[in-house]
This record gives C-alpha cells, structure tokens and sequence, in this order.
C-alpha cells in the first residue's frame, strides 16, 4: 500500500437548516471581524440574511463584498484584495458558488502572503496559512468548500490556472441543502453533472484508493438518484439533500484522488469558448469514458451498479459499457448539449483544444487510460460529432 494523505475541511456542517449554526462556528474560531464573499446575483436573491443573522445574533461585525464575477479572472481577486487589506477581518466566509469559494480561499492567502497572487500559481507555493475561513456553497456542484485548489482564468493566454496548497482548505464548511432550493434548473443540471464527474473521475483516477472509493461510489449513487428530479423540480427538498451531501462527497473524493482527462479536456473549453465548466465536463464525459472504461472495466461496471442500472447477467464488459451508457443519458436528461457544435466549436478549433489540453500533465497523470495529444485530438473529433463512436474504445 502507498503512503497516500487524506485531507478536507476541519469541520463539515450538513443538514437542511445548518446555516444556523454559523454564529456558533464563528465564535469557535474567536472571529470579532467578518468580511462575506460573494457575488450580486446571490445577494439579489435575499439568501444572505440566512448568513448574516445568525453571525450577529452572535455578536460579530459583518461586512459584505460581492464583487466575484463567474470563472474568475486573476483581476478579479486584486480587486477584491485592495478593499479588505488592512482592515481588521479575522474571518472570511465565502457564500456561493465554486467562484465564490474559490476567491475567499485565495484571499485568505493573499492576506497573509505578501506576494503577487500568479506567483502562487502552482502545487504548494503558499507559504503561511491563511486568514480562517467558513465555506457556504449555494450550489451542489463544485465541490470547493472541501478542495485545496482553486482555479482562475488568466485573461492574457485564455488559461485556466490552478492554485494548489492544503492552506486553501476552509476551517468549516456548512453544507445545506435549503439554499440551493432557488438554484435554476439549468445551474442545477451543469453543476450537479460537474458533481457527478468528480465522483466518477475521482473513482477511477490512478491515486483513487480504499477511502476515497466508498466516499465516490456514495456520491455516484445520491447524485445519480437524485440529480433529474432536483433540476425538474428544484423545490424537492429530498432531492435538493441528496445533490448536496453528494456534491460534498464527490468534492471530498476529488480533493484527495484528483480527477483526470474530462477536466482536463474540458478547461480549454472554458478558456476559450467561455463553456461553463458543469457544461464542458457533462459533454466530455460520455467521450472520455468510452475511451477510459477498458483500462478498468471493473470500476466501470461499479459505476453502472451505482448508478442503480441492472447488471445482472452482463459480462464486466456490457456492465462497463452500461455506466458510460447511463453517463450520456443523464447527462441528455438534464438537457446539456451533446455535441461540440452546439457550444460554439468549429472543426478548425480541434488540433488547438487537443495542443492545450494535452499540456495539462497534472490532470492527464492522473487519468486511468494514458492519452497522448493524438488520442485527445480523437474524443474531441467524436464529442464534436464528425466521428462515429464505437461501443467501447480500444484504439
Ligand atoms: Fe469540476
């Protein structure tokens, strides 16, 4: 057995109604001083008294920014960092989506880091721990309340870039479920596909191991359970709770396994093309693990079962094919486009997607089935609909 590290937030608050319980976790962690960072869509939509009352019931001064714009660039965190230097914050709660999360991790960073934020860029190039942090996600999806990395645009070469470092794992995460009720149907379908790729990318990743595989195949099946009924009825309180504990769970596997060729595939996609990363992942999927699925047909045929397909009788083989089978029709389901075209790809645009994603060693390294820019070039040819796809890809 490999000596691998587990990590995720110090504390996980779950539950319809956990936002409650804020004012206490913020008392923990001896906060006077709280700068909320979030975004104007989410303050327009009146969530915000649900974290706000709590914290000063408790006696904290609360300030609100809501300057996160989606798929941020690096612009937006040096924005963001001139208005809460200096100030006196001892506490950052970021409320959101994975935007939103992801730029409160970072500035609790910059707070404590005197360096230029794209020198950070990178595994582990974070110094000192940063400014405690409390997570709120208003999306089941992304994860990031429970990720060390954080991913921004930089706006020079249309590059997603990652910072990586254990110093971006919140003090607490609040999971509940209640404020995701009004996400609309299409965030729910993009962000709830991105969860399910977490799962199923982190099961079968290469650094998967024994205790992050029970926490993905959980993710698989609440999402899977749970994922069209929360987009066609976004009221369905059970449905909502499924699609939040398993987007934590899928975030919690992701974090310590990683993920592989979907994401990696998928960020040009949002460079470029401006896709939404749920959308990007979603399309991607059903590709890549057809192409995936034959170097390890036992995970895949895990995937099927949990997924609540019928595999009785089928050989490892069908079974596998089954979980890429059901990927691509919940992903059609929920209405993402199947298809490159339908977001804006052109033939011409292929060789350059696959010469960038072919650069993304991180994530490649990590994929179950090696792939060279040559095979990458191939799924996105099928995913753009120009080539045939077969049952299950060998060459
Ligand atoms: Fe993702």
């Amino acid at each position: 057995m490999t000596i691998s590290y587990f990590r995720t937030a110090e504390t996980l608050v779950t539950g319809s109604g956990s936002i409650s319980k804020i004012g206490e976790e913020a008392k923990k962690l001896n906060a006077k001083k709280v700068i909320i960072i979030t975004d104007k869509v989410i303050r327009q939509t009146g969530l915000l008294s649900k974290v706000i009352n709590p914290l000063e019931e408790a006696g904290l001064a609360t300030d609100i920014i809501d300057d996160v714009v989606p798929e941020p660039p690096f612009e937006n965190l040096e924005q963001m960092i001139t208005q809460i230097e200096g100030k006196g914050y001892d506490l950052l709660v970021g409320v959101g989506g994975g935007s939103a999360l992801d730029i409160a991790k970072v500035l609790s960073i910059m707070l404590t880091n005197n360096e230029d934020v794209r020198d950070l860029v990178g595994i582990e190039k974070v110094k000192n721990p940063g400014v405690p942090t409390i997570l709120v996600p208003t999306t089941s999806g992304t994860g990031s309340e429970v990720t060390y990395n954080a991913i921004f645009t930089d706006i020079r070469d249309k590059v997603k870039k990652g910072i990586v470092s254990p110093y971006l794992l919140p003090k607490v995460a609040i999971v509940d479920p209640e404020l995701t009720l009004t996400v609309p149907p299409a965030v729910t379908a993009a962000t709830g596909m991105d969860a399910l790729v977490h799962a199923v990318e982190s099961y079968t990743a290469i650094r998967a191991d024994e205790l992050t595989d029970g926490i993905a195949l959980q993710a698989i099946k609440l999402i899977s359970r749970s994922l069209r009924k929360a987009v066609y009825n976004g009221k369905d309180l059970k449905a909502r709770e499924d699609m939040a504990m398993g987007s934590l769970l899928a975030g919690i596997s992701l974090g310590n396994a990683g993920v592989g060729a979907v994401h990696a595939l998928a960020y040009p996609l949002g460079g470029k093309f401006k896709v939404p990363h749920g959308v990007a992942n979603s399309l991607l999927l059903p590709f890549v693990m057809k192409y995936n699925a034959v170097a390890d047909l036992e995970k895949f045929a895990e995937v099927a079962k949990a997924m609540g397909e019928n595999v009785d009788g089928l050989s490892l083989r069908e079974a596998a094919d089954r979980a890429v089978q059901a990927l691509a029709q919940l992903s059609k389901d929920v209405g993402i486009p199947s298809s490159l075209k339908e977001v804006g790809v052109t033939a011409s645009d292929i060789s350059d997607l696959a010469e960038e994603a072919s650069k993304i060693d991180r994530l490649l390294n990590n994929n179950p089935r090696w792939l060279t820019v040559k095979e990458i070039k191939k799924i996105y040819e099928e995913a753009y609909g120009s080539v045939e796809v077969p049952a299950l890809a060998t060459t």
